[in-house]
C-alpha cells in the first residue's frame, strides 16, 4: 500500500515517495535512495550516452574502467580510506570472506581469536573451524546475544594471528561499543556489513575490513574488501586464484568477469552519501531514526521491549517484542497497512527488527514509532 493510502501515520510523517513505494524495513537487500534507483535506470539502458547499458559493456573496455575507477575513488572518498589500503570489489558475499580470510591467513598450527556475538560470527566461526584452529574467546549464547563484550572483558590468545570481529551484529540489533583490542602481535579483522558507513570509518587498529553491500552501499553479491596492503602476500597455503587478496589486487577486482552492474551501483551509492553530507550526516541520520523507535519503546509502559541491552544497541538494527507476543502478528499486519514493509525478526528471533540504513529517511522512523504508539495505546 503506497503512503498516500496510509492509515493511521500521521500525514506529517508521511514522505513524498513515488506512488506504490514504502519504507521499507528490510534488513537486506534493503530499501536504496529513489535518485539512486533512478540513474540505476536510466545507465541499464543507457550508459553516459554510449548507446549500451551497464550490463552490456565489457569489464575490459575504456568506458567500466573508468567507472570501476569512479566507484573506487567514491568509496575511498566517503570512507577517507587511505592508499596504505587496497579497495576490493569482491563476489559472492560476505560468507566467502568466513572463509577466505582463515585460508588466506590462518597457517596450520596457528590460530585465530572470534568473539561470538551473533548469527553471522557463528557461521564466521564454523567456516573458520574448516580451516584451522579458531578460539572462541567469548559467547554471546550465554548473554542471549543482547549485549557484546564489555572492556575489558575478552580474553584474547597470546600468539593468535587475527581477532575477527562484527562491529554491528544484524540479527540481534547489537553493536560493539568500542572496537576490541586483538592480542599483542594480532592484527583486527571486521566484519562491518550492516554498519559501514553508517557512521565516520576508523580503520585505526583494523588491518582487514569486509562488507556486503546490500544493507548500505546497494545490491547484494558485492562485497567490498579493505586490506591493509602488507597483508597482500601470498597466501600461507596454496589457494586458487579466486580465493586470493593478493591475486585479486593485482588484478583490480577483475580476476573473472565480475558483477560490473554491483560495482557501478556501489559507486552510485557512494557518491549519493557524499551529496548528502558524508558520514558525519550518515550517523546523524542513524541516531535520529533509532532514537524515534527507542523512544517508542521506552514510553510505551512495558508494552514493547528492545531487545539489546541499551549502551549495546545498534543504530540501524532495531529489534523489539510485544511483552505480549501474541499481538505481534497484528502489529505486522497493520504496519504493512500502513506502508511500513518488512518488519518481521528473524527467525531465530522472533519479534520485530527495524532494519533503517543509509537509504531509510527519517520519516520511516518517524511513521513507524507512530505506528507503534498508536498500536500499544489501543492493545495496551
Ligand atoms: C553482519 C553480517 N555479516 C555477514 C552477512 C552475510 O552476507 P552475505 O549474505 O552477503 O554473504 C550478513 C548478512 O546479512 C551480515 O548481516
Amino acid at each position: 500500500m503506497s503512503h498516500a493510502t496510509q492509515g493511521k501515520v500521521s500525514a506529517s510523517a508521511v514522505r513524498p515517495m513515488a506512488s506504490g513505494r514504502v519504507f521499507n524495513f528490510s534488513a537486506g537487500p534493503a530499501t536504496m535512495p529513489l535518485e539512486v534507483l533512478e540513474q540505476l535506470q536510466a545507465d541499464l539502458v543507457d550508459l553516459r550516452g554510449g548507446g549500451a547499458g551497464i550490463l552490456e559493456i565489457s569489464h575490459r573496455g575504456e568506458l567500466f574502467e573508468k567507472i570501476l575507477q569512479e566507484s573506487e575513488d567514491a568509496f575511498r572518498k566517503v570512507g577517507n580510506i587511505s592508499q596504505d589500503y587496497a579497495v576490493l570489489f569482491l563476489p559472492a558475499g560476505a560468507t566467502q570472506q568466513f572463509g577466505m580470510l582463515p585460508l588466506n591467513f590462518l597457517a596450520d598450527g596457528a590460530s585465530a581469536d572470534y568473539p561470538d556475538t551473533g548469527v553471522w560470527t557463528s557461521k564466521a566461526i564454523a567456516d573458520g573451524k574448516e580451516v584451522g584452529k579458531i578460539n572462541e574467546i567469548w559467547k554471546g549464547a550465554d548473554f542471549g546475544y543482547r549485549r557484546t563484550p564489555r572492556a575489558g572483558e575478552l580474553k584474547t590468545t597470546p600468539g593468535s594471528t587475527y581477532l575477527h570481529y562484527c562491529s554491528n551484529n544484524t540479527v540481534w540489533g547489537t553493536r560493539w561499543v568500542a572496537p576490541p583490542q586483538p592480542a599483542a602481535g594480532a592484527w583486527l579483522a571486521r566484519d562491518a556489513s550492516s554498519d559501514i558507513y553508517a557512521e565516520p570509518l576508523d580503520l585505526k587498529g583494523c588491518a582487514f575490513l569486509y562488507a556486503s553491500g546490500q544493507k548500505n552501499l546497494g545490491p547484494s553479491g558485492m562485497t567490498m574488501v579493505v586490506i591493509r596492503r602488507d597483508l597482500l602476500k601470498a597466501p600461507v597455503r596454496k589457494l586458487p586464484s579466486m580465493l586470493r587478496y593478493d591475486e585479486h589486487a593485482k588484478a583490480e577486482s577483475r580476476l573473472n568477469t565480475p558483477a560490473t552492474f554491483g560495482m557501478h551501483a556501489v559507486g552510485v551509492m557512494c557518491q549519493w552519501i557524499l551529496r548528502q553530507g558524508g558520514l558525519v550526516e550518515m550517523q546523524s541520520r542513524a541516531k535520529t531514526r533509532s532514537d524515534l523507535v527507542l523512544a517508542a519503546i521506552r514510553n510505551s509502559n512495558g508494552f514493547w521491549k528492545a531487545n539489546a541491552e541499551s549502551e549495546c544497541q545498534s543504530f540501524v538494527n532495531v529489534l523489539f517484542h510485544a511483552a505480549n507476543p501474541k499481538l505481534e502478528p497484528l502489529f505486522l499486519k497493520e504496519a504493512a497497512n500502513a506502508g511500513l514493509a518488512a518488519l518481521a525478526g528473524h527467525k531465530v528471533t522472533g519479534g520485530m527488527r527495524a532494519s533503517m540504513y543509509n537509504a531509510m529517511p527519517v520519516e520511516g522512523a518517524k511513521a513507524l514509532a507512530d505506528v507503534m504508539v498508536d498500536f500499544a495505546q489501543r492493545n495496551g
